[in-house]
């Protein structure tokens, strides 16, 4: 365990030691990249540093690095349900695409890694005749991206067929029972700062005949009722929970699908569909629609939408320097603790995840 003090760091001595890190792990580091170019909505700021680890374990010990050298961080996988804004976002993002590695079938579980690609793990599973999963086939995610928030569509919630999560502790992989994770709907008791390397999904041996018919019929479904090829998050907000209304419904219902600000637009198929349009589209122009949205909505309706697409602000330099605890430093095996990561109320921007020491954690541990 160390038992140093929290570093304040420089932006340079962080890029120094960022390099040092990269080069003697040998994860491949980018500088220059934008949001705007890794995420599905196609807007958002330029990024300091995108790391891109290619295996459970260079992940695992990349991020435990990170923690010592006290460097912010926050992961990424396809992009597909981030609104980035349109600064400079000046903490690094760990990209997971790469950490694919292959989908490992034996009898009814498959052993799969965070990068996977989620449709593609659908269409493998049903080519077996595994059940479970057919229902996520357009969510256009990663296997990580589903974990971490519990994607959901058609009947099917990955969460269900969870058997065992391998996440980052104390730079090693730790498996972790899906029973001890709290999976809610579009939310889980994943922690902001933990880092999720892959898992075993425990699925049903069924007629691939009749999986590909429901597969199918999901697609069916989701071709009618919602927008393709166009630039979106999916859902933005999710549906009031406990209610049985449905937020789409709501918004349409107002009128207002096709509302444009600038380069945002409330989606004509699906209005819980915000979506991009143009070079000059902006991450303030989806933040703007989407905060009439819930105005009217609170006000009319007297309901407050909760966001589902995540939404990240920018940290200045400050804010990274004085950035101060985390989780992964934690060498226990302890189940991770239900957090808000996921549950934003106002347009609450979720700051990028905090740098930490072995110390500090030591002392989170017992909360
Ligand atoms: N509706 C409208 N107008 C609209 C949209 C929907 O009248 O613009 C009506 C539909 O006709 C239907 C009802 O509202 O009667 C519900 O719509 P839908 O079946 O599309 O379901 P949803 O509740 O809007 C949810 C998930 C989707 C998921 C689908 C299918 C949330 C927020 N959304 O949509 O997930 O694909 O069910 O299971 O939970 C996502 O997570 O990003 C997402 C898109």
């Amino acid at each position: 365990m160390l038992t140093e003090t929290p570093r304040h760091l420089s932006l340079p001595e962080r890029d120094a030691l960022l390099e040092e890190i990269a080069a003697r792990t040998g994860v491949r580091a980018e500088r220059g990249r934008r949001f705007a170019e890794l995420t599905s909505l196609r807007v958002g700021g330029a990024i300091d540093w995108v790391l891109m680890p290619e295996t459970e374990a260079e992940a695992a010990a990349l991020v435990h690095e990170l923690a010592r050298a006290g460097i912010a961080w926050r992961v990424l996988g396809a992009g597909s349900n981030v609104l980035a804004d349109d600064e400079a976002h000046r903490y690094v993002v760990l990209c997971m695409k790469e950490v694919k590695g292959t989908a490992a079938f034996a009898c009814e579980r498959v052993r799969v890694s965070a990068g996977y690609s989620l449709p593609r793990l659908c269409v493998d599973a049903a080519r077996r005749g595994l059940a479970g999963i057919e229902g996520l086939g357009g969510i256009p995610g990663t296997v990580g991206g589903a974990l971490w928030m519990n994607a959901g569509a058609y009947g099917h919630e990955i969460g269900t067929v969870v058997e065992t999560v391998r996440v980052a502790r104390g730079g090693r992989v730790v498996e972790v029972p899906g029973g001890e994770i709290t999976w809610d709907y579009r939310h889980t008791s994943f922690q902001d700062g933990e880092l999720l390397l892959g898992a075993t999904l425990h699925l049903q041996a069924d007629e691939p005949r009749l999986i590909k018919e429901r597969m199918e019929e999901s697609k069916r479904k989701r071709l009618e009722s919602q927008p393709h090829g166009a630039r979106s998050a999916g859902c933005f907000f999710k549906n009031p929970p406990g209610t049985g209304l449905s937020t789409g419904r709501m918004i349409d219902e107002m009128g207002l699908k096709g509302t444009k600000r600038g380069g945002a637009v409330v989606s004509p198929v699906h209005a819980n569909f915000i979506v991009t349009e143009g070079e000059g589209a902006l991450a303030a122009d989806a933040l703007a629609l989407a905060e009439e949205i819930r105005e009217r909505i609170r006000r009319e309706r007297g309901i407050e939408l909760e966001y589902e697409v995540e939404l990240w602000r920018a940290a200045s330099p400050a804010d990274i320097a004085s950035s101060t605890i985390g989780q992964d430093a934690r060498s226990d095996d302890a189940p991770p603790q239900r957090q808000s990561q996921n549950q934003l109320g106002e347009a609450e921007w979720v700051e990028p995840p905090i740098t930490e020491t072995e110390n500090e954690a030591e002392g989170a541990k017992g909360e």
